[in-house]
Formats: structure tokens, C-alpha cells, sequence
């Protein structure tokens, strides 16, 4: 288990606990206020787009091209965007926080 700190679309934090082992969308997309997902974590929809925090952006894995491209596509882009599908839930992100970025 560990934890992920959400940031939802009205600026409010909640803790969640998940199990690990995961990807980061696959415990986002079992809440209310989480992330869409439509296309399962292909890496081809991005509404599982999320800003990591600051203080874990150099600390997960650089994206790969694919996901950089969608990413870069999309109105709300920014410099610690990510799709949540492309980030492992694992024990070593206990404690990430994430915010869920705008529609597109
Ligand atoms: S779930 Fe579609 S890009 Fe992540």
C-alpha cells in the first residue's frame, strides 16, 4: 500500500490509499473527482492527464516520446504535465501528489 496525494478539479486535496503495483491512472480513475481514462492506457486519449508536483517531477521517470508528444499537443500542456497512465504506482512514489489537470 502507499499513499497519493490528489489534487481535484476544485483545488481540493485528498489522500488516498492504494495498493501498489499499479499505474498511477488505475487508482485516479476509482474516484469520484479522478480522471477519465478512456482509452484504458494506451497512451492515446490523455484524459488522464495530470501536473506532478514539483517536488516529484525530477524524481519519476522522464517520459517517453509517445507520451511527450500527446502531452505537448494538449491545451493545458505544461512543464510537469504527465499521463498518469505511463506512471508506476509503486512504493518507491509513496507520498506522490499529483493534480488533476482540466478537461480538454
Ligand atoms: S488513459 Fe488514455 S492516455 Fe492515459
Amino acid at each position: 500500500m502507499a499513499v497519493l496525494k490528489v489534487v481535484d478539479r476544485d483545488g481540493v486535496e485528498h489522500e488516498v490509499e492504494s495498493q501498489t503495483g499499479l499505474k498511477v491512472m488505475e487508482v485516479l480513475r476509482e474516484l469520484d473527482y479522478g480522471v477519465a481514462a478512456i482509452c484504458g492506457g494506451m497512451c492515446s486519449c490523455a484524459t488522464c492527464h495530470v501536473y506532478v508536483d514539483p517536488e516529484w517531477a525530477s524524481r519519476l521517470p522522464a517520459p517517453m516520446s509517445d507520451e511527450k508528444d500527446l502531452l505537448t499537443e494538449l491545451s493545458h500542456y505544461e512543464a510537469r504535465s504527465r499521463l498518469s497512465c505511463q506512471i508506476d504506482f509503486t512504493p518507491a512514489v509513496d507520498g506522490l501528489k499529483v493534480t488533476i489537470a482540466p478537461d480538454e
